[in-house]
């Protein structure tokens, strides 16, 4: 217990896919400055790089609120990933999308055990605000676009799984890590 009672939280519970909360269209964060947005998105990013992910979004801990984190380092999982740092994204939206999509591996930390090649578009504008509340406009490409593709619809109840034509185009990680990693 910390003076003001709030008990220290950091590595968070990752939610499994059947979990309500993981259906539900997430509410906007109305205020980045409340002690419990800051306090979240501490816990995010000691929750995300234990679990070794290049992304959470807030409801997969279980906080039906549109903010994510984006953590682009090359993995086992994903070795072809940039290495950026830290971006925290806050009220999300996707201004335009390039017609072009294209298929990559993707993972997720609330399916465990489970790949699938999931269309995303190849370039996406996009519009959020990071954790001083400053608004960013950029354009995303590639992994970046595909990964703020996979967590903002996270935001709006969506997993990996719902994005494929057939739940069974999923395979067992371990089936994917003896196939496609040499
Ligand atoms: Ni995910």
């Amino acid at each position: 217990m910390s003076d003001n009672g709030q008990r220290p939280k950091n590595n968070l519970i990752i939610l499994q896919r059947g979990e309500p909360v993981l259906a539900q269209v997430a509410n906007p964060v109305t205020d980045i400055n409340s002690e419990q947005i800051k306090q979240l998105i501490t816990d995010l990013k000691i929750t995300v790089a234990e679990a070794k992910g290049v992304g959470i979004a807030a409801p997969q801990v279980g906080e039906s609120l549109r903010l994510f984190l984006m953590c682009s380092a090359p993995s086992e999982r994903y070795p072809d990933a940039p290495l950026l740092p830290i971006s925290v994204i806050i009220n999300p939206e996707i201004r335009s999308t390039s017609e072009q999509q294209a298929l990559g591996w993707e993972g997720c930390l609330s399916v465990k055990g489970k790949r699938a090649l999931v269309a995303r578009y190849t370039s996406i504008d996009v519009s959020y605000l990071d954790e001083a509340g400053t608004k960013h406009n950029k354009t995303l490409t590639n992994f970046l676009a595909r990964i703020f593709q996979h967590e903002l619809d996270h935001l709006d109840g969506i997993t990996f799984i719902e994005r494929l034509n057939n739940e069974n185009d999923a395979i067992d990680e371990q089936q994917w890590r003896e196939t496609y990693l040499t």
